[in-house]
């Protein structure tokens, strides 16, 4: 399929109403500053209990923050109102905090879903754009991981992701609107938050060694995985809710479809910083998968997408924002971690 271009986008989303769950999170705020680049009036659902409103602040009242639970369906039938893209992010989307608490995973994650399905159906939206997690392939061998295998969840998180696809796929063979699951890989970029015991690796290698602390690797650290910059995730967002396609509750990789191992991730991060890439080993973490690495035929064939950031300049970016953003790090940037 032909690439939806600014122009397409520009008239697809000018003026046109969108909700974002989760909006004001990680991947979220990146999807509305993306919208409101192309027009959209953006309405937001977010308990912040991740997410942070100065991460919508620059957008000024180019975006509506609705401050409430996606549960909450009376909240999210209100956000969701005159919406005709149903933008679904929110989540509680870490691995290893699933495995400690499985149940909030079967709320958020897949009540959750349902709860904004319904909202979509109830307010007539006309299309859902599910974010889902190559996770949802668990551990198998095979690679590239492609979205004809079965799946195989190793964790709470994986299996409350894989239930939100089904739900998704069931909600728009049964009712009247488009929907598609975004499988994501890893993704990283700006604002992506080190700050919590659950952070991801990138923001958790950055900040330590911006600070000049050793990094703890889990497992060998030969793992791999295809990190994929957040630039990338929210063309395939913009895509997904512009195509003028019908979706019927697909799922598709949306990754960068190169493999780096988590090592060289390491080495990569220390070398934009100017330190040593010093580290330990710990155990591997229960539910982790060994490698994931994407298939990017039906993205390609479906949407049209490519990936727009590659991984090199997209962890400069971002490491660069960690150097500005992390305090106190004047000192220890450009020496040797001990
Ligand atoms: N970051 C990744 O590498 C990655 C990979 C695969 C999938 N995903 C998925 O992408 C989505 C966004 O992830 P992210 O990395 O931006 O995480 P994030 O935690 O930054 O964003 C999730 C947002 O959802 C909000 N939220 C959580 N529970 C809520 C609730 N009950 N009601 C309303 N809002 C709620 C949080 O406050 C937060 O702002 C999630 O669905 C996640 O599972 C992320």
């Amino acid at each position: 399929m032909t690439a939806l271009t600014d122009v397409d986008f520009r008239s697809a989303y000018d003026g046109q109403r969108v909700c974002v769950t989760g909006g004001a999170g990680f991947i979220g705020s990146h999807l509305c500053h993306g919208l409101v680049r192309h027009g959209a009036r953006v309405r937001v659902i977010d308990d912040l209990s991740q997410g942070l409103r100065e991460n919508l602040r620059p957008l000024g009242d180019q975006v509506e923050l609705v401050e409430a639970s996606i549960l909450d369906r009376k909240a999210m039938a209100a956000a969701a109102d005159g919406a005709e893209v149903i933008f679904h992010l929110a989540a509680v989307a870490s691995v290893p905090r699933s495995v400690a608490e499985p149940e909030l995973y079967l709320r958020v994650n897949v009540d959750g879903t349902v709860s904004v399905l319904e909202a979509a159906r109830t307010c007539g939206a006309k299309r859902v754009v599910f974010s889902s997690s190559s996770s949802v392939y668990g551990d198998q061998p095979d690679l590239p991981k492609v979205e004809s295998m079965t799946l195989d969840p190793c964790s709470p998180y994986a299996a409350s992701k894989s239930a939100g696809e089904q739900f998704v796929r069931a909600y728009a063979r049964c009712y009247s609107f488009s929907a598609v699951s975004l499988r994501y890989f890893n993704i990283f970029g700006p604002r992506q938050r080190p700050d919590s015991p659950y952070a991801a690796v990138l923001p958790l290698f950055a900040e330590a060694l911006v600070r000049g602390r050793r990094v703890t690797v889990y497992g060998d650290g030969a793992q791999t995985r295809d990190f994929t910059h957040v630039d990338n995730a929210v063309h395939a967002n913009l895509l997904a809710g512009a195509t003028p396609r019908v979706l019927e509750g697909e799922a598709v990789n949306i990754a960068t479809g190169r493999a780096m191992s988590v090592l060289d991730l390491l080495r990569a991060v220390a070398a934009v910083i100017g330190v040593e890439p010093a580290y330990e080993t710990g155990p591997p973490r229960p539910g982790d998968v060994l490698h994931s690495l994407a298939g990017l035929d039906r993205a390609r064939e479906l949407l049209g997408y490519e990936p727009v950031m590659d991984v090199q300049r997209g962890l400069e970016e971002t490491v660069r924002y960690y150097v500005e953003h992390l305090p106190d790090v004047a000192e220890s940037v450009g020496g040797t971690v001990d």
